[in-house]
Parts: C-alpha cells; sequence; structure tokens
C-alpha cells in the first residue's frame, strides 16, 4: 500500500499538478460508494498525495463532491497533513480578486452534504471542537512561504459557504457581509470538518477569483473566474511546493487529539 504524510487537495483551476518528482496513480478503495483517484508524489524528500476535489476534468459540482471518501482515502494513505486550495469570491474590498487568503473561520449555509464519519450505531456520536477549524501550524508554513516568496496572502479571512452550484444573489452577499464573511465559497465545508474528525490538520488557501454578487457592477460569470484562476496556477502551485518543506515533522498543533472528550460514550 502506498503511503503519504502530507496532502494537496486541488480546488478549481487545480485539477492536476505539475510540482511532483515521481508520480504514481491510486485508487482507493472507501466505504462511502466512490473510490478517490490519487496521485502520490514527492516533494522535499516528503510522500505527497494530490485530490483534484472536482474528479480530473472537473466534472463533479460542489454539493455533489464526496467529501468522505476523499477525506477517508487520504486518511487510509497514512496522510496527517491536508492543504486545500479553494476558489472564493470576495465579500470585503480589501480582498481583492487575483489575490490569496488563508482561512481562519467559516460560517456554514450548506444544506445537503453529509457532514460527519460518526452517524451513530457502530461509527458512534462525536461532537468535534471546531472553534479554530483550520490548523494554526499549517497556516504557519503557509504565511512563512508566502512572505518568503512575496506574495501577498490575506492572514485571516472567514470563509462563507454556500450550497452552490448558483452563485448566491445580491442580498444573500450583503446579509453574509453583515454576519461577517471577508469570502463567498461553495467547498470548504464539510471538507475541513471531516479532515478534523479523522484528527488530520487542515488549512486551505482560498484564491479570490471576483467580487461577489452585487460587490461590484460587473456581471459574474464563471469564466471571469476561470481566467483569474488560470493567472494564478504558477503562483499557487510555487508557493504549495516552497510550503511543504516548511511543514514541522512533529505536529505541535491540537488537532491530532481532537476526538479527546469529544466521543459520546455509552
Ligand atoms: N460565490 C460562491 N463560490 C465562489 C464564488 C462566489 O462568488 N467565486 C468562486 N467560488
Amino acid at each position: 500500500m502506498l503511503r503519504a504524510e502530507v496532502a494537496i487537495i486541488g480546488g478549481s483551476g487545480l485539477c492536476s499538478i505539475q510540482v511532483f518528482k515521481t508520480v504514481k496513480t491510486v485508487k482507493v478503495n472507501t466505504p462511502y460508494g466512490m473510490s478517490p483517484e490519487l496521485l502520490i508524489g514527492e516533494i522535499g524528500g516528503r510522500d505527497i498525495a494530490f485530490l483534484p476535489r472536482h474528479g480530473k476534468k472537473h466534472t463533479t459540482p460542489p454539493h455533489l463532491v464526496n467529501y468522505r471518501a476523499n477525506i477517508w482515502a487520504l486518511h487510509k494513505l497514512g496522510v496527517k497533513r491536508i492543504l486545500a486550495t479553494t476558489s472564493c469570491g470576495s465579500i470585503n474590498p480589501q480582498m481583492q480578486p487575483g489575490e490569496l487568503a488563508l482561512l481562519t473561520q467559516f460560517i456554514d449555509f450548506t444544506t445537503c452534504r453529509a457532514h460527519t464519519f460518526y452517524e451513530g450505531g457502530k461509527s458512534g456520536v462525536v461532537h468535534i471542537d471546531v472553534t479554530e477549524p483550520y490548523c494554526p501550524e499549517l497556516r504557519g508554513a503557509v504565511r512563512k512561504t508566502a512572505k518568503k516568496l512575496r506574495v501577498k496572502v490575506h492572514p485571516h479571512a472567514t470563509y462563507a459557504c454556500t450550497e452552490g452550484p448558483r452563485f448566491e444573489t445580491a442580498a444573500e452577499i450583503k446579509a453574509l457581509q453583515i454576519l461577517g464573511s471577508d469570502l463567498v465559497g461553495m467547498t470548504n465545508v464539510p471538507e475541513c470538518v471531516l479532515a478534523r474528525e479523522l484528527e488530520m490538520c487542515y488549512a486551505a488557501i482560498g484564491i479570490i477569483t471576483n467580487s461577489a454578487a452585487g460587490v461590484s457592477k460587473k456581471k459574474l460569470t464563471y469564466t471571469e473566474v476561470v481566467k483569474t484562476l488560470e493567472k494564478n496556477t504558477a503562483c499557487i502551485q510555487g508557493l504549495l511546493l516552497e510550503a511543504i518543506p516548511e511543514i514541522p515533522k512533529r505536529r505541535s498543533c491540537s488537532c491530532s487529539s481532537v476526538l479527546k472528550g469529544a466521543v459520546v460514550k455509552v
């Protein structure tokens, strides 16, 4: 069985990756009705898995991504750290299209996704703490690398996750702004939560692709999103490539003990 210690989950615009040394493809069986296909390679002497969230050819929309199968497959390979990319619309005018932001909080507005591995019965009942949903150690590695590479990354962003696949109405974005959201996207929940449920460290780099609905006068199109993503691909791949060696070998965050005190005893 192939193993990997760190995984990259590529969002829209990052369905393949050019930064690997050796690449093998593996299909990992899961109990969640899907066997995700992953690439395994090496960065700086460390075994890395790459998983395109929407599939190799971007054929799965955000609300139909099998988040449990994806995270389960990474866990089965031995992955302890996940760096994800996620495209976002900007609500906060200080965060502009073309820039990057590290997510630090999320607000969940999704409605029809499987949000947990623990569904009672044999799998038990678990209530994890998500006060700080994104791993501080991984975020630190990205911030340090961004500084070194002189890439502008907003260090703190609150992300609102909508169900999609449609974009939001102007009124919805106004409401999200009042609630304190900086960015809006469709994929980071429950991905982030599921990783945490398996005590994996998880951080997400938001690629800001557009002003959210009603924030600018311009009509919002997916074509605009793709154009901005294409412009950012080389930069984000460079950032990931350099950030991975910055991740300490041993974990000193609390992500590895999330289940302590979270499991309902029967
Ligand atoms: N809304 C939701 N998801 C997104 C957006 C947006 O404006 N841009 C990129 N993903």
